[in-house]
């Protein structure tokens, strides 16, 4: 199963694809994820991205693509993967379709988490991240059991500069000009599936899951 989440910052994408690599074992390729990794890393790629994510800002499509490209060559991706954050532009899209026709391989779903605009602000203002392992909590909804440090390795939690509001409206408006015109490339060729991002993490993890058995 080949799959990719749509949906606005903070819509619960990284959480729901947690779960499914939990219940199918699919890798989990967040652009993202790969992206803090390299600024981390101090790497040409981190440098060249940095200071697009920061100001909330797309980083350009031939440095993401040629991520992908890379990613889902990698053996964990032969038994499926789901695609987080990518793709977030048409030509994106466009150059997915190509690497996957290359490789014989196809998309089986692209499900769309629809939340509001304040969930949105509200989600991402009270995200905290782990630098270390990228486990995310919400301060309210799914809060560390620890204040201020992730369960997992005590690492104390940050909130990710692009998570400030600034920054934040700037990922929305990006959103809603260069990657909410992907719902219609998808329905156009019968993959879209559109689902309410807005409940329990549980619930909407059920739609999610009545959405790939249908
Ligand atoms: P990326 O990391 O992909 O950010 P994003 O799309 O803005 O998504 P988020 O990671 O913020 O949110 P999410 O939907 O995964 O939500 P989460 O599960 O964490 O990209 C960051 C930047 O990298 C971009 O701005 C861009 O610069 C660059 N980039 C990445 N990919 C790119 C690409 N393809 N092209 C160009 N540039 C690219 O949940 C959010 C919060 O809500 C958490 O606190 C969580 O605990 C909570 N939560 C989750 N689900 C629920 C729920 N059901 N109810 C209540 N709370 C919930």
């Amino acid at each position: 199963m080949n799959l990719i989440l749509l949906g606005p910052p903070g819509a619960g994408k990284g959480t729901q694809a947690k779960r499914l690599v939990e219940r199918f074992g699919l890798a989990h390729v967040s652009t993202g994820d790969i992206l803090r990794a390299a600024i981390k890393s101090g790497s040409e790629l981190g440098q060249k991205a940095k200071g697009y994510m920061d100001r909330g800002e797309l980083v350009p499509d031939d440095l993401v693509v040629g991520i992908i490209r890379e990613r889902i060559g990698q053996p964990d991706c032969a038994k499926g993967f789901v695609l987080d954050g990518f793709p977030r532009t048409v030509p994106q899209a466009e150059a997915l379709d190509g690497m996957l026709s290359a490789a014989s391989c196809r998309l089986d779903r692209v499900v769309a988490l629809e939340v509001s605009d304040q969930a949105v602000l509200e989600r991402n203002t009270k995200r905290r991240s782990c630098p270390t392992c990228g486990a995310t909590y919400h301060l309210v909804n799914a809060p560390p059991k620890k204040a201020g440090v992730c369960d997992r390795d005590a690492t104390p939690l940050v909130h990710r500069p692009d998570d400030q509001p600034e920054a934040i409206l700037k990922r929305m408006e990006e959103y809603r000009q260069k990657t909410a015109p992907l719902k219609d490339f998808y329905r156009k060729v019968g993959l879209l599936r559109e689902i309410d991002g807005s409940g329990a993490q549980d619930d909407v993890a059920r739609a999610l899951d009545r959405q790939l058995e249908g």
